[in-house]
């Protein structure tokens, strides 16, 4: 695993947009696999940038994202959709039947993952993909040994920290959904290339565990390490406990 240690968030932010746009100006029709959360936000909004200056285009990118919360109504502002759609998508000149999250709304939640898991299949897989890490090390929403390593796209059931962490974003706690769908760690490792970001103290405990634990389910970010293609980007405050 390559490692760029930074000083703050927004370097991380510069450093993640340039490797992302290097991939959009390689292959104007790359896959771009995307995540949500507080910290890609500012990649995305660099990347908008870009775009504005006409640095990079678009019209030809396909997406498709980790997880979604699940069951939720793709139009409810708390939905990974509604995140995508407003806080990058409309921003650029993408077609928004070209980006794919997870659809909360479904019925047939199994059926929809296997579905899910063909598309991105039959787009050739996915370029380069954008990981967050979870406190407890969860990538996607792959909870610790929740699922083993093997899993592809499926429903998931959050752990109490995890439901903790996010529910802040909720009206009320109760609010909050306590099922995802997300694609599983196998999913990822078919991604060519992988940049996970990690920045402030909150994340150290997750950084050290994944870089100087052992290699398990019980830190899925740990199992990135076997990947042929990860760099991780990280601020100071997120590598302090190495
Ligand atoms: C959620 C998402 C993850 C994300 C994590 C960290 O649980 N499912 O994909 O990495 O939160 O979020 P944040 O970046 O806000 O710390």
């Amino acid at each position: 695993m390559k490692i760029i240690v930074v000083k703050n968030y927004e370097e991380m932010s510069n450093r993640a947009a340039e490797i992302f746009a290097e991939t959009i100006n390689a292959k104007p029709d790359a896959v771009l696999g995307l995540a949500t959360g507080e910290t890609p936000l500012g990649m995305y909004n660099n990347l908008a940038k870009k775009y504005e200056y006409g640095e990079i285009d678009f019209s030809r990118i396909r997406t498709v994202n980790l997880d979604e919360y699940y069951p939720i109504d793709p139009e409810n502002n708390q939905s990974y959709r509604y995140f995508m759609n407003r806080n990058f998508f409309s921003k650029l000149n993408i077609n928004l039947k070209n980006t794919f999250v997870p659809d909360g709304s479904t019925k047939k939640p199994d059926a929809f993952c296997l579905e899910y898991e063909s598309i991105i299949d039959s787009f050739g897989g996915i370029d380069i993909q954008i990981l967050g890490i979870g406190r407890n090390g969860h990538i996607g929403f792959n909870e610790p040994s929740a699922e083993g390593l093997h899993a592809l796209t499926h429903v998931t059931e959050l752990t109490p920290s995890t439901i903790e962490a996010n529910s802040r974003f909720f009206a009320s706690p109760d609010l909050m959904p306590k099922h995802a769908i997300t694609m599983g760690i196998k999913s990822v490792f078919k991604a060519k290339k992988i940049i996970i970001l990690a920045s402030g103290v909150t994340k150290a405990d997750a950084i050290r565990e994944m870089l100087r634990g052992k290699i398990s389910a019980m830190c899925p970010a740990s199992v990135l390490s076997l990947h042929q293609d990860v760099t991780l980007i990280c601020d100071k405050d997120a590598y302090s406990k190495i």
